[in-house]
């Protein structure tokens, strides 16, 4: 079932893309299905490590609908949004139109791992729920690094792995057979929420995007854990 969206090598970007477009429309539905509304709360926890300063500039990649450019945008930082899904991009679009934010955020069309700015262009640097779903999380979040100015901030909010075995095995068992159920009943596709599970197993999480942000010379790095693991915010600063 999952298989029919997670594919690993050149093709996976496509896929992608199919899968977002089967669910824009009830993206925002599912997810406060799935997480019970809490991850409203995990995003605002997102823009406050942020620390956004009015005349900050951001740019929030794999913004989907737009959730977290939003809220920086409110905070009076000037925001761009980046996702590669004219229709996620359309909800998202649609949403800083009811919210009447104006020349505060633009929305556009383009890759996480092939950012179309120059470096050191951006004070914030946020990515939700998108490194899982890249071809290379590596290069995404090399990609973030280049962007940011120095002593900007990266912060990826996504599904983490508890660290407790038993507390891990509760959650994946969730993925496996509740979320299937909401892609079922709302948007016609198990698959599409099988996914989450699928991908995130080919994901190193928390642990693994801390070590590669050290790697990669951030420094600050930070691991912020959410119910125990089972979504995490890491946090870095580029020297
Ligand atoms: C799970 S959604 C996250 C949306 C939003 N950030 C949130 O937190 O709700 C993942 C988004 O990443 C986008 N995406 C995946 N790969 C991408 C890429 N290579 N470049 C740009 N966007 C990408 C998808 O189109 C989708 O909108």
């Amino acid at each position: 079932m999952a298989e029919q969206f997670f594919i690993p090598g050149e093709q996976r970007a496509e896929k992608v893309k199919e899968l977002f477009t089967i669910v824009a429309r009830r993206y925002d539905l599912i997810n406060d299905l799935q997480s019970f509304g809490l991850h409203r709360y995990w995003k605002r926890r997102v823009i406050q490590f942020a620390r956004p300063q009015p005349g900050d500039k951001a740019l929030d990649v794999c913004c989907g609908t737009g959730d977290l450019a939003l809220g920086l945008a409110c905070r009076g930082v000037q925001t761009i949004g980046l996702d590669f899904n004219e229709e996620m991009l359309r909800v998202a679009a649609s949403k800083a139109q009811k919210a009447k934010m104006g020349k505060a955020i633009h929305f556009v069309n383009g890759d996480a791992e092939a950012v179309h700015f120059p470096n050191d262009s951006f004070d914030i640097v946020t990515i939700g729920y998108g490194l899982r779903n890249l071809r290379s999380w590596e290069t995404g979040l090399l990609e973030m690094q280049r962007v940011a100015k120095p002593g900007g901030r990266l912060v990826a909010l996504e599904f983490g792995k508890p660290a407790n075995p038993v507390w891990r095995s509760l959650y994946f068992g969730y993925l496996r057979l509740f979320v299937p159920l909401l892609g079922r009943v709302f948007c016609g596709n198990a698959g599409a929420y099988a996914y989450i599970l699928e991908s995130l197993k080919h994901y190193p999480a928390q642990e693994g995007v801390a070590a590669k942000m050290r790697d990669f010379g951030l420094r600050d790095v930070r691991i912020i854990s959410l119910l125990r693991g089972v979504m995490s915010i890491n946090y870095g600063v580029k020297g």
